[in-house]
């Protein structure tokens, strides 16, 4: 049999190697064809291999009935609709790790061109002006370098900045004090950065949580004459908020590989003299480019011959026989592994997760896996997924501990899961009602029962007369309707715990409303 495989994007020669040399593929190198072509010709293809450009859209993934691999040649799937192509039983493979070193040495460049205004003075002699006075830079030697997402190229940064022999700061949500002292580094949080760094680069995937994570607020904080470098994501830095950061001189330079729109052009931006900008060339690297290629390639000729892929960005076929077992348990089991790391502060140290019921005659690792995924794609997002969950949590030094047994307690199936922080533990169970779907039950050793869904807000109060009507109140004030409210307390006038399901999203400023209510000791907003 024939593999016929479309590469869609510009892809390196000598990455594609291991392709061009196998058997039974057929390349067709088609960079050129516009989005209606590649709808008209999908249907062709067995394997598509993108970067960044070609946006594999549901209606694409539809027209593609003989499509059974997406190999994306580089780190961030965002332009592919994951939802798509699981629903469809098409596999996409990336490659994270190709890229890593240059997308590092790119983020250094910027950050040295950016203190010297290299760029700027380089623009000028080419104007045939010399210029001297104008291109007085900073040294980094003593600076601080606030980094935002340590994982493989955020550390990588880190690792550099610190032969700069400048001092590093920094957050991610996986690092606890001891890793950071490891790496040599200061443990901070995102606050102690905006307020410390003369220098502060981003590092994150482009998630709900780091959209805009360098926002107004965010310029407000900072150190006076702060300079900013996003070679990550465009979007997690809000553009217009920078623009203004830096015409009011709070912030004096900002150096961008990454856009919310790309290609980024006539942006008033681009305009100010202290911005510096390269298009989206983090990963433009000879070597880069060859390796990301080459995973890609080795990961569709593995599946191509029934072999297990290194790199799945989704989830790969179970057994069939089990999937039917275990299928209905995925979302409960997804959404408490998410629910809980809502509530949860402070970097997870050890999970336990107990089974109870009839659930354990399967085999239950299937339903830990979504349990940790649910977790860890809070801050991992698209990365995270049923294969590598559970080699991502421990890589990250994450304990997991898996226990079952046959008492039922009060349900004919129930899974609890425990996190362990240095702030204590927290505990949420959730069961699967016949024709009702997935339940939370129990949040710590509050009894409660709530559909995992929505607009979710927990609320630890202590049990007085007139709470819940100031709150409701309060809430109605800003227009927020209740869908449903549980309430439980541990003894009367004692701590006690209400959760409610609202019709949209409350903010912090809501949030701190709340919080001066009296009574109401702690807010957790969980949108599911
Ligand atoms: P990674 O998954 O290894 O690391 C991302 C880290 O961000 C994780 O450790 C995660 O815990 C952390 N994080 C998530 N939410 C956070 C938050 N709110 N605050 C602080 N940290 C948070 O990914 P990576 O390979 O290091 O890639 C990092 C980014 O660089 C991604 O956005 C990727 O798409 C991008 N990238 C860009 C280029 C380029 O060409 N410019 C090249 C490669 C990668
Ligand atoms: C990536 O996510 O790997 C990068 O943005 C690099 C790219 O695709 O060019």
């Amino acid at each position: 049999m024939t593999y016929n495989i479309l590469i869609s994007d510009p892809l390196s020669e000598d990455g594609i190697r291991p392709l061009r040399t196998a058997s039974d593929v057929n390349i067709v190198f088609q960079t050129k064809w516009s989005p209606e072509e590649l709808l008209e010709n999908i249907v062709n293809f067995d394997a598509l291999i993108v970067r960044s450009q070609t946006q594999v859209t549901r209606e694409l993934i539809e027209k593609a009935t003989n499509l059974k691999i997406i190999g994306r040649a580089g780190v961030g799937v965002d332009n592919i609709d994951m939802d798509a192509a699981t629903e469809l039983g098409i596999i996409v493979v990336n490659a994270p790790n190709g890229n890593t070193n240059s997308a590092a040495e790119h983020t250094m460049a910027m950050l040295m061109a950016l203190s010297r205004k290299i760029p700027q003075a380089y623009l000028a002699l080419k104007n045939e002006k010399w210029e001297r006075k104008n291109f007085i830079g900073v040294e980094l030697k003593n600076k601080v370098l606030g980094v935002i997402g340590l994982g493989r190229i955020g550390r990588e940064v880190a690792y550099r900045a610190r032969g700069q022999r400048m001092n590093v700061i920094g957050y991610d949500p996986f690092l606890t004090k001891e890793k950071a002292e490891n790496m040599g580094i200061e443990y901070g949080t995102v606050d102690d950065v905006l307020r410390v760094a003369d220098f502060i680069t981003v590092h994150t995937p482009l998630l709900k949580e780091t959209k805009h994570l360098l926002n107004r607020e965010a310029f407000n904080r900072v150190k006076k004459g702060v300079q900013i470098i996003n070679c990550a994501r465009g979007g997690i830095i809000d553009e217009d908020a920078l623009y203004d950061a830096i015409v009011s001189g709070k912030v004096t330079g900002a150096a961008l590989d990454v856009f919310e729109e790309e290609p980024f052009l006539n942006h008033p931006l681009l305009a100010l003299p202290e911005v510096i900008a390269t298009p989206h060339l983090g990963a433009s690297t000879v070597e880069a480019q060859e390796n990301v290629a080459i995973d890609v390639c080795q990961d569709i000729l593995r599946f191509f011959n029934g072999r297990t892929v290194r790199n799945p960005v989704n989830m790969p076929s179970l057994d069939n026989e089990l999937l039917q077992k275990v299928e209905p348990y995925f979302l409960l089991a997804e959404k408490l592994g998410e629910f809980l790391i809502y509530l949860t502060d402070g970097v997870v140290e050890e999970i336990t997760i107990s089974y109870a019921g009839d659930i354990i005659k399967n085999e239950l690792s299937p339903l830990s896996r979504k349990i940790i995924k649910g977790m860890l794609k809070r801050h991992l997002g698209t990365h995270v997924n049923e294969v590598n969950a559970l080699f991502l949590a421990e890589k990250r030094g994450i304990q997991i501990h898996e226990n079952k047994t046959y008492k039922k307690k009060g349900f004919s199936n129930l899974i609890t899961v425990s996190m362990k922080t240095k702030g204590g533990i927290r505990t949420v169970a959730g069961t699967l009602l016949s024709g009702l779907g997935p339940r939370i039950v129990k949040v710590d050793h509050y009894r409660v029962d709530i559909t995992p869904a929505g607009h979710i807000i927990v609320m630890h109060h202590t049990d007085q007369p007139g709470v819940i009507g100031r709150m409701g109140s309060l809430l109605a004030k800003h227009d927020i309707n209740i869908a449903t409210m549980q309430v439980d307390r541990s003894d009367i006038g004692g701590d006690a715990i209400m959760m409610l399901t609202v019709d949209k999203h409350i903010g912090s400023k809501i949030i701190e409303e709340l919080l001066s209510l009296g009574d109401i000791h702690h807010v957790r907003t969980i949108d599911m």
